[in-house]
């Protein structure tokens, strides 16, 4: 879950990671997307506004803010690997 809030799209950094995870996800897990194992969604305001996109992982309600792609796919990995074991 991205959120594309005011605060966290400023000068369209939200908008611009979306765009990025969308991409990396249909790369590295487009299996997992195509059956619903992932699913991203858009919030307009997480409530921990930062000058970074806020990103929350389901279901462990870990936050980041400003993370980077590759470090999103090992959580998103790591994620997965916990819910099929
Ligand atoms: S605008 Fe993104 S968390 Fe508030």
């Amino acid at each position: 879950m991205i959120c594309v809030g005011e605060r966290c799209d400023a000068r369209g950094r939200a908008r611009q990671k979306l765009c990025e995870i969308e991409s990396a996800l249909a790369t590295r897990f487009n299996a997992a997307l195509a059956n619903g194992d992932i699913k991203i969604s858009t919030r307009d305001c997480l409530r921990l506004c930062t000058t970074a996109p806020v990103i929350r992982l389901e279901p462990s309600g870990d936050v980041y803010a400003g993370i980077e792609i590759n470090e999103l796919l090992i959580e998103i990995n790591k994620t997965l690997a916990g819910e099929r074991s």
